[in-house]
Formats: C-alpha cells, sequence, structure tokens
C-alpha cells in the first residue's frame, strides 16, 4: 500500500513558470523539492522524468534507460505527488507515473556536498601528489598472494595506486606468468604493438630503447597512442647484481601544479603546444607507424591535469605548431624535466617485485646497468587501462563498503 501524503506545496514553483522569465529564473524553480532525513533536496521535474526508473523507462538487469527519447516532453510537470516513508511517487502531465526510493534520491542529492562524497568515493579517489621528501611515506607495498586472496587487499592496493600513481607488490613467485593472476583480479591487459606482455631486457639492434642496458631517461610510455595504456606494470625477475638499473619516478602532476605556480608561462607553453609522439618499426614480425598529437601537459574542462604525455625518444622531429612556437616550447620542456629530476624518487626494485604505476601522471625512468654471464636483468611488462582499474575499484567498493542507494 502506497500511504500517501500529497506533497502540492512542493510542485507549485514549478507550475507558476512565466515563459517572459529569464532561462535562469525558469530552471530555478523546476524541481521538486523532497526532504529526506531532515533535508530538503531539489531534484528538476525533467531529470526526475529522465530518471524514471520503472519497467518501461529503465531495464532492470541490464540496469539501463530505454526510456524513449523521441517521444520525451522536457516541459513534463508534476500532476499530483506523493510520499510515505521511503519513497516519492510522481504522477506526471504526459500520463505516466513514476516512483523513486527516497535512499535513492538521496545517493543522487544536487547538493555539491553530496556531489563530491559521491566523486571521490565512487566515481575516483582524489589524487595526492607527492615529490623526493615524503615519497618514502607514500610508496606502499603489496603483498602478492594477500591481494590474491583478500577483496580488502585488492582494494587497498588499486586504491593507493589510484591515490599516489605508484604501489609496489612483493613476494611474487619466480615466474614470467604470475603477473598474469594480478592483472585478471582488475581485469584485463591492454595489448599493444609490444605486445600483451613485453619482455624488458638489453637486446642489441632493438626496436626500443628501453630494451638497452643503457640510461632511460624519464618518459611516459606510448605517449604516441590516442589511447594510452593508463598504467604500466613492470614485474623485477632478475635485477642486475652489479651497479645500476635503478628505478626513477616523479609525479609529473606536483611537477605540473609547481610550474603553474613558479612558472606560469612555461606551463602555458606546455599545455597548449601540440607534439607528434611517434614510433615507428617492426615489432614481432609487424610493422607500426604511431603517431599522436598532444601537447605535454593536458587539462580538462576545469584545468585539473588529465595526461601527461613525455617521451624523449619516442617525440618526433615534425612540429606541428608554427616556427615561433619552438624556442619557447623547448624551454619549457627542459624546465619540465628538469624540474621532474629534481623532484624524482630514486629506488631499485628486486626479483618479485611489481612496480605498477599511473602512465599517464607519473615519467619513469632508469639508470644504466650491466649484465654479465648469468646475471642477466630481465623485467615483464604490461599494461592495463584505468577504466578498468576505476571499474574493480568502484566494484569493490560497492561489495566492501555497502554504500546505500547506489
Ligand atoms: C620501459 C621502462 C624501466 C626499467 O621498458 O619502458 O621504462 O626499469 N623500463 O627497465
Ligand atoms: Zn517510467
Ligand atoms: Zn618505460
Amino acid at each position: 500500500m502506497f500511504a500517501t501524503k500529497r506533497l502540492v506545496n512542493l510542485i507549485l514553483g514549478g507550475n507558476k513558470i512565466k515563459t517572459s522569465q529569464t532561462l535562469v529564473q525558469r530552471y530555478k524553480h523546476e524541481h521538486l523539492q523532497v526532504e529526506i532525513s531532515g533535508e530538503n533536496l531539489k531534484f528538476p521535474y525533467v531529470w526526475l522524468r529522465d530518471n524514471c526508473q520503472c519497467e518501461q523507462c529503465f531495464h532492470k538487469t541490464a540496469k539501463s534507460r530505454i526510456l524513449d527519447w523521441t517521444k520525451f516532453d522536457l516541459n513534463v510537470k508534476p500532476k499530483d505527488v506523493f510520499k510515505d516513508e521511503n519513497s516519492v511517487k510522481i504522477c506526471w502531465t504526459d500520463g505516466h507515473t513514476s516512483q523513486y526510493k527516497l535512499n535513492w534520491l538521496k545517493f543522487r542529492s544536487f547538493t555539491p556536498k553530496s556531489q563530491q562524497k559521491y566523486n571521490e568515493t565512487i566515481y575516483k579517489p582524489p589524487k595526492i601528489t607527492w615529490n623526493s621528501e615524503n615519497f618514502a611515506e607514500i610508496f606502499s607495498k603489496h603483498d602478492y598472494h594477500e591481494i590474491l586472496n583478500s577483496d580488502k587487499a585488492l582494494y587497498d592496493w588499486l586504491h593507493k595506486l589510484s591515490v599516489y600513481g605508484v604501489a609496489l607488490i612483493q613476494n611474487t613467485p619466480d615466474s614470467e606468468t604470475a603477473g598474469d593472476a594480478i592483472v585478471e583480479k582488475v581485469g584485463f591487459t591492454k595489448r599493444t604493438h609490444y605486445g600483451v606482455k613485453f619482455i624488458v631486457q638489453n637486446v642489441p639492434n632493438t626496436s626500443n630503447v628501453a630494451y638497452l642496458s643503457s640510461n632511460l631517461q624519464m618518459h611516459t610510455d606510448l605517449p604516441y597512442y590516442e589511447y594510452c595504456p593508463g598504467v604500466n606494470s613492470l614485474h623485477c625477475l632478475v635485477q642486475t647484481e652489479g651497479q645500476g638499473g635503478d628505478n626513477l619516478l616523479s609525479d609529473a602532476h606536483y611537477v605540473a601544479h609547481y610550474m603553474k605556480e613558479h612558472h606560469p608561462d612555461q606551463f602555458k607553453v606546455l599545455t597548449e603546444t601540440e607534439v607528434e609522439w611517434c614510433d615507428i618499426g617492426t615489432e614481432h614480425g609487424n610493422d607500426f607507424f604511431k603517431l599522436y598529437r598532444a601537447p605535454v601537459i593536458c587539462l580538462d574542462s576545469k584545468g585539473e591535469v588529465i595526461r601527461v604525455n613525455f617521451s624523449i625518444p619516442q617525440r618526433g622531429s615534425h612540429f606541428p605548431g608554427p616556427i615561433e612556437s619552438v624556442v619557447p616550447w623547448h624551454e619549457a620542456h627542459s624546465l619540465f624535466f628538469k624540474l621532474n629530476q629534481r623532484f624524482a624518487a630514486n629506488f631499485k626494485t628486486k626479483a618479485g617485485e611489481i612496480l605498477i604505476f599511473d602512465n599517464i601522471r607519473l615519467l619513469h625512468g632508469r639508470n644504466a646497468y650491466e649484465d654479465n654471464g648469468n646475471n642477466v636483468r630481465r623485467l615483464i611488462g604490461a599494461y592495463v587501462d584505468w577504466d578498468e582499474v576505476y571499474s574493480r575499484l568502484r566494484c569493490l567498493t560497492v561489495k566492501l563498503k555497502n554504500e546505500d542507494g547506489i
């Protein structure tokens, strides 16, 4: 039984709209106000109708909207609104009836506080930047077997990875395929022209400068991919016993923020000047010719850094912009590189460790090393997209945290 209480007063604002009013005023009143747990929450009529959860409008198992938008009335209004302890029922001017659970509505509240909570708990955990000085505090270590056997351990590892852009897995079995089980816990790998997985080892006449034993300057992998792999995984099977082979890692978001504050002109140049990223060659018998144009620092519509591209070897020699921008861009690039070196952390992974990091946020590099006859440095690399990582994190959040109203 729907214990009804008519909410006449709540819908009058919307019905009083006059056409002479400005758009802003018009929209201001086109919402329903509902009291949920002591808060007066507002929901636009058009949004409520668009998000009707009945079986005609929303497919239960596909969890998808099936409402026919060819017939959608943008000016739809409630004719009657009823509320009981757990839900709100609306009879619309288009003849349809909708019912919404109060906790479902509350979870979708438009208040900035509620939207922020959703952003942080479900959408994406907020990133926290770091530099060489506090790297030791943020560099988390996770156990291979715990990740495979516990959702909580899997969640903690992925959460740290998303917040700090780096997390280390230890106690990995000494096998080329050991990393596969970890990837499968998340989702699946991103295949590139270097393979589903790739071996980082000193190879003469290589297809990639990473497959040499010389110094590998800090970079992001595959900036020449429009759909650039988001997360890089490097499983250390054999580390050199000699000098070198150390990892360098820098949080390029920290550097970008630093540049924005201290060198705003160079920051602007790096966010606006397109660069041609490039990789040409043959791998596993397949030839490739990859080009992608994008700035070093890519910003989203809110001005936040969304992707960093940086690779000295994989920056092409065609400069897509006007000739006047070449010198300023090289100056800004040089400063960015120097700052990344200044703020970089330095460590050396051991056999059995998998270094996992955000490939579109951090720069990574490696010192030169020497192999000898029976000690040949060998890493197994693989990529996973952020879409898969965030998806797994959200599934685990729902499973572990029991959020109400999802
Ligand atoms: C790479 C890479 C790091 C290393 O293969 O792209 O960055 O430690 N390797 O060898
Ligand atoms: Zn419906
Ligand atoms: Zn690399």
